[in-house]
């Protein structure tokens, strides 16, 4: 008898998400088991009874899903996930704490549409907002694809920090971190970068039309920020691929719906076998997949 699918979602907020648990029903899972409040302290245990409840045939019915809105906290509960599981005795997990891996990818996915690497030396992308957790994903999956990446933030240490974790996981990152905390400045960073991610937090608008419009070199802006006002005044969240004087833009929903359909097609993944684990760079490698499927961004 075939299994019925179990996702335990391991959630670092009071209540797990009921965001993600609605993904997972619309995904198809069969059974949920959500857990708030997850301290590490707390996962050996929760995956021990992931892991020793079904023969090692079935534990492909059986996957962890990491989230909450604390991305460190996130990260590192994943981390001990992985670390849990021994031999054969090991369950599929993902982590997508604030959604900030399947918004990175599905962002990503529109940059190589546009600005594609292959076969170019060098192509920079600005980040605005390249400290917060979707930002700096954004410039971990495109550094990791050969993009040279601007990381932006309002204080150029924290610009150097967000850089400096990015190092540790990918050495030979081409990071430059930049102080972007007025117009004047968020020009300067513009200038050379062909494509433009603003990753602002929600309702911050980070650059007016005028400073972010007028850089010579932008083919491609992307906004993730859904909230008014934008992160970049006159993208419209709706844009997909959207036209502005010879500009290609996306809003957050233009992004969004892309981003859904990774977090299922992943969430779907976890069952197929028993030892996947979905960070940033294999939950982007999924969405490669469903582009080449035919997926539009
Ligand atoms: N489209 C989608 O499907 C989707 C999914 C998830 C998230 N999102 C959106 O993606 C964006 C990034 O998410 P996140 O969780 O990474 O954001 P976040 O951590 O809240 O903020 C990102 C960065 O924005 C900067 N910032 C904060 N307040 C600001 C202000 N008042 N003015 C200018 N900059 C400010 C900060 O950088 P510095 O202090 O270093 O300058 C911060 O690190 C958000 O707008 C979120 O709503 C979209």
């Amino acid at each position: 008898m075939t299994k019925r699918s179990v996702l335990i979602q391991l959630d670092t907020d009071q209540q797990p998400s009921s965001f993600d648990a609605i993904v997972a029903v619309d995904a198809g899972v069969d059974v949920q088991l959500r857990h708030g409040n997850v301290s590490l302290e707390d996962v050996r245990d929760l995956v021990y009874g992931a892991m020793f409840t079904r023969s090692p045939d079935d534990l492909k019915n059986t996957a962890i899903f990491v989230g909450g809105s604390d991305v460190s906290a996130g990260e590192r509960i994943f981390e001990n996930v992985g670390k849990t599981f021994f031999g054969p005795l090991r369950v599929s997990a993902m982590l997508d704490s604030n959604g900030a891996n399947t918004t990175a990818a599905a962002a990503v996915l529109a940059v190589l549409k546009h600005v594609p690497i292959d076969g170019h030396d060098e192509i920079t992308v600005t980040v605005l907002g390249a400290t917060g957790p979707v930002g700096s994903r954004v410039a971990l999956l495109l550094a990791g694809l050969g993009y040279r990446v601007c990381m932006a933030s309002r204080k150029l240490d924290r610009a150097s920090e967000a850089a400096a974790r990015i190092r540790q996981r990918l050495r030979d990152a081409n990071l430059e971190a930049v102080q972007a905390g007025n117009e004047q400045e968020i020009s300067q960073t513009l200038e050379g970068a062909s494509v433009l991610v603003s990753a602002g937090a929600i309702g911050a608008q980070l650059a007016n039309q005028a400073t972010w419009s007028q850089a010579a070199g932008i083919q491609l802006a992307i906004d993730l920020n859904a909230a008014a006002p934008g992160g970049l005044e006159g993208i419209d969240p709706q844009d997909k691929a959207q036209d502005r004087n010879g500009m290609t833009c996306y809003g957050a929903l233009g992004i969004g719906g892309v981003k859904m359909k990774i977090h299922k097609a992943c969430l779907k993944r976890l069952f197929e076998r028993n030892d996947l684990l979905l960070d940033a760079e294999q939950i982007l490698a999924v969405g490669r997949e469903l582009v080449a499927q035919g997926l539009n961004v």
